[in-house]
């Protein structure tokens, strides 16, 4: 039957052939046109080009589709987005080696291969190879396989067999599949199916609006990781390249005479169809997305899709639906969270076994690298939250980690992968030691009963007593409006050495109001820990969790608690309250919408505002409050903004609390940022309230002149921004630190008078600044000003890098605005 129909074929097209192309039957020369109504055939009749429409349509598409079986199953459209009205069309190779598709009534060029070549063609011809390829070549060429350009290079919607998918990572082709609009209209429709290698490398099919609507998963040595299916099968032979030069994956036909094809369906799925002889159609060998659960996403960050189970969503064990309630009715958004937060330092991980990998599109990935390796690796960088192999043939091999909430996960059973999951080290106890833990907790708590009984009883009436001043004391902390509004039910921790007095949040409230301190709710990271933007009771709130890692968590997290629940000003930021939980210790603040002062630009009158607010908060801290506190990191990124504007200053971890008349005060430990540190502090560890006076003049100056300290550069000299405006001050040119646009000339007195007074507060020697009550009133009046002295850090870089070097390190790689700690031994 199928001889018959290829002899009856070759016969037709013989004579078809012979019309077109008298002699030159395998190509198409320059000047030579293939006019509509003619074709051009594949040397062994497979596939057929020349201009079609389509059913109800009069436009004319140059195409390519098969010949001897499913004549009409199209397989290549060359102007699919600018169709022909009418047959005057034509296709044309023009002598610098493009393929044209020309409208030969008006000369309009409708579509061209657009082969910008390096080298003179001189022999271009283009030719339709037997395997559906249209390809342009030199004849002068020795290597027939080396094109010029080719259709597979750029496909339609059909995957045909020999046709590499995927991206050639040195001519930077990514072959991209796009559907057709609709299945009688091939122009160009919502979907489309790539290779993505922003990670480790998977095939995505993407929706209108970039919606990614299925994922293959990556390739893991035998197959895509979410194609269970993909087997030796008797049809084809599959492969997946991926190298230095190239990531493609191809399949070739095991018998000529049984002929697949992959199409991307106008309503967005993958087919891989073989076709049928003897019901003469095409039989759907595979779908993509096959179900439900190939839907990208289904179940969100966490969640695992389950094709057996109803309804097809749950969370990973040991996690839980963000919002209990939307799952129950199965709405999955949101996702699945950590019943247990990460605390980074003593985590471990949990292995999940046959799924399907998660999203690998911000993954990382070393294929040379061991299992364990790759847990060591996981584990050093706290935002790696799991890790897999890339090639799971024999023991396994090849290390990728993820790095952010893991998608797409599908439940796939024996066909499925192992992948370990970061947990929090409370999560990973095993049974036994449950049970063993279980056991000495009972006996423990008869024993407590018994004892609590008798010394309830003894001490019955003490009790009663301490209870009602408790009561009383409470009452008189709500009048002072410290235990105001949203935080009214928490409770209280009292230190015994200070009469700090705080609300305390438990844990839990802080889980949920950070959505258990998700990606999206963090908003910044500082030396100490991260800081969560998140919700309590309706209020806004900033939570600074403070990091394990760090060595002096505890003690910069006692003061700054018991410092700042003391202090209220306009100027500083208010803290709300505390959360203790074993090892976790955060500190919930007001939240501050307009960020950090470091993101801003300004006009001059809310610069001197800044400035002056910025002045004031200082004042209150090194005076007027009931403790002097010298703050120690006074820098623009520790400077926010409230709604008005108005400045407050944050993180007072660092700061130091003096009794009485103590102003000054030599530290071990020097903690502060370069660019703000006054000299006798970076180099001798010598800090007093004149030191903050330094770091705020630096300040001052950073804010009139919109650039940075540290980091400043001038074409002229080698002076960083203290020395410029030294430079400038001393030449009477001070204006020249602003930006031109910014400088109204009824400000200039203002402007000159904060730049003299930056300049007095970094005077080289403590003495000579001005404290900051000084400074308050110079701000606020005109009256003459003293000469400023030489300042300190200016004269040469090196000096300052001299104080640097002094240090440990500076933090790798973390910017310079972080904040520094050094410790010396004496
Ligand atoms: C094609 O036509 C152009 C212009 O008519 C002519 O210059 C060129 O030589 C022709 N090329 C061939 C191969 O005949
Ligand atoms: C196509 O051409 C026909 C006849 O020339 C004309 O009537 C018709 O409006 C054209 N259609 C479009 C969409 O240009
Ligand atoms: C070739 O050049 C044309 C015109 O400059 C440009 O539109 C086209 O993208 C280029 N093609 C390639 C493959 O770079
Ligand atoms: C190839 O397929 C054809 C048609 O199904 C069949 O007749 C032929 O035996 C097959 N050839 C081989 C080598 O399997
Ligand atoms: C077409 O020709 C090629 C090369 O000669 C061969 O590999 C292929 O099997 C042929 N296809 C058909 C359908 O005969
Ligand atoms: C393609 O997207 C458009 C706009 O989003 C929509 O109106 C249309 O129905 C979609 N077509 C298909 C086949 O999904
Ligand atoms: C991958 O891991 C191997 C073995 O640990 C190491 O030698 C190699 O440098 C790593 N490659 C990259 C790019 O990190
Ligand atoms: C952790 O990994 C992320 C993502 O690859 C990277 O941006 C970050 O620099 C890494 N951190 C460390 C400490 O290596």
């Amino acid at each position: 039957m199928a001889r018959c129909l290829i002899k009856l074929a070759f016969l037709s097209c013989v004579c078809l052939s012979t019309l077109l192309f008298s002699h030159a039957l395998d190509f198409i020369r320059p000047n030579q046109s293939l006019p509509d109504g003619k074709f051009f055939v594949s040397s062994n009749w497979t596939f057929e080009m020349g201009f079609f429409s389509l059913d109800n349509s009069k436009n004319r598409f140059f195409g390519i589709w098969y010949k001897v079986i499913a004549r009409g199953t199209v397989v290549w459209v060359a102007n699919r987005d600018s169709p022909l009205n009418g047959t005057s069309g034509a296709l044309i190779l023009t002598q610098d080696g493009n393929l044209i598709v020309l409208n030969t009534a008006n000369g309009n060029v409708l579509w061209s291969s657009w082969g910008n070549y390096t080298s003179s063609i001189r022999n271009p011809v283009a030719q339709l190879l037997e395997s559906g390829n249209l390809v342009i070549r030199d004849e002068d060429d020795e290597n027939p396989g080396n094109f010029l350009w080719q259709s597979f290079d750029h496909p339609s919607d059909t995957v045909l067999p020999g046709m590499k998918m995927g991206n050639n990572l040195v001519t930077g082709l990514d072959r991209v599949l796009r559907s057709w609009k609709t299945s009688d209209d091939p122009s160009t429709g919502n979907y489309s199916f790539l290779l993505d290698s922003h990670g480790f490398p998977q095939f995505l099919l993407i929706g209108s609006g970039s919606v990614e609507r299925f994922r293959s998963g990556p390739w893991n040595g035998e197959r895509f990781s979410g194609a269970p299916g993909l087997k030796e099968n008797p049809i084809y032979t599959f492969e997946f390249v991926f190298n230095q030069e190239e990531i493609y994956y191809t399949i070739q036909l095991k018998n000529s005479s049984v002929f697949s094809r992959q199409v991307l369906s106008p309503t967005g799925i993958l087919q891989r169809f073989s076709w049928n002889y003897r019901t003469q159609a095409w039989t759907t060998l595979t779908n993509s997305p096959a179900d439900i659960c190939d839907n990208y996403g289904i179940c969100y960050g966490y969640g695992i899709c389950d094709i057996s189970i109803i309804p097809v969503c749950s969370c990973l064990n040991k996690f839980k639906p963000q919002n209990e309630e939307d799952w129950a009715s199965a709405d999955w958004s949101g996702g699945c969270v950590r019943k247990m937060p990460l605390y980074c330092k003593n985590d471990g991980f949990v292995k999940y076994s046959g799924v399907k990998l998660p999203d690998t599109r911000n993954s990382w990935y070393n294929q040379s690298m061991s299992l364990e390796e790759c847990e060591k690796m996981c584990m050093k960088n706290c935002s790696c939250v799991a890790y897999a192999n890339t090639d799971i043939r024999g023991e396994g091999s090849g290390c990728l980690l993820w790095f952010e909430d893991l998608m797409d996960i599908k439940n796939l059973g024996q066909s499925g992968q192992d992948i370990y999951i970061r947990m929090a080290s409370s999560e990973l106890a095993s049974g036994e030691q449950k049970v063993k833990m279980i056991r000495v907790c009972t006996t423990l708590l008869a024993v407590i009963i018994l004892l609590g009984l008798i010394l309830t009883l003894y001490t019955w009436k003490k009790k009663q007593k301490k209870h009602k001043e408790d009561t009383q004391r409470q009452q008189e902390l709500t009048r002072e409006g410290i235990l105001g509004g949203s935080v009214r039910q928490a409770h209280r921790v009292e230190s015994n050495t200070q009469d700090a007095e705080l609300p305390l949040f438990d844990l839990a409230t802080i889980l949920n109001a950070t959505a258990y301190f998700s990606q999206q709710n963090k908003i910044g990271e500082g030396g100490f820990g991260l800081v969560y933007k998140g919700t309590l009771q309706g209020q806004e709130i900033a939570v600074k969790r403070l990091s394990k890692c760090s060595t002096q968590g505890l003690h910069e997290f006692k003061n700054e608690v018991i410092l700042i629940a003391k202090l209220l000003h306009r100027n500083l930021v208010r803290l709300l309250g505390c959360c203790i939980d074993g090892e976790e210790k955060m500190l919930i603040y007001e939240f501050m919408p307009n960020n950090s002062l470091a993101t801003f630009i300004f006009d001059w009158p809310s610069r001197f505002r800044i400035i002056n607010g910025i002045a004031r908060g200082l004042l209150y801290l090194h005076q007027d409050s009931r403790l002097r506190i010298i703050h120690r990191d006074l820098k623009v990124s520790n400077i926010l903004l409230d709604k008005g504007m108005n400045p407050k200053i944050l993180d007072f971890g660092m700061a130091k609390s003096f009794g009485g008349n103590e102003t000054e005060a030599k530290t071990r430990r020097v903690i502060g940022t370069y660019g703000y540190m006054s000299p006798e502090y970076a180099v001798d560890g010598n800090f007093s309230i004149k030191s903050d006076v330094f770091s705020f003049g630096v300040l001052i100056l950073e804010i009139i002149s919109g650039t940075r300290n540290r980091g400043f550069s001038h074409p002229d000299h080698h002076h960083n921004l203290i020395g410029h405006a030294w430079i400038l001050h001393n030449e009477g040119r001070s204006l020249d630190l602003i930006n031109i646009h910014l400088s109204k000339l009824i400000h200039v007195p203002e402007i000159l008078r904060s730049i003299h007074i930056s300049l007095l507060c970094v005077q080289k020697s403590p003495q000579d600044r001005p404290s900051m009550s000084t400074v308050v009133q110079m701000l606020g009046s005109d009256g003459a000003l003293p000469k400023p002295k030489e300042p300190g850090f200016f004269t040469r870089r090196d000096l300052f890098y001299e104080a640097e070097t002094l240090s440990s390190k500076p933090s790798e790689g973390s910017g310079n605005e972080l904040s520094i700690t050094r410790m010396e031994a004496r």
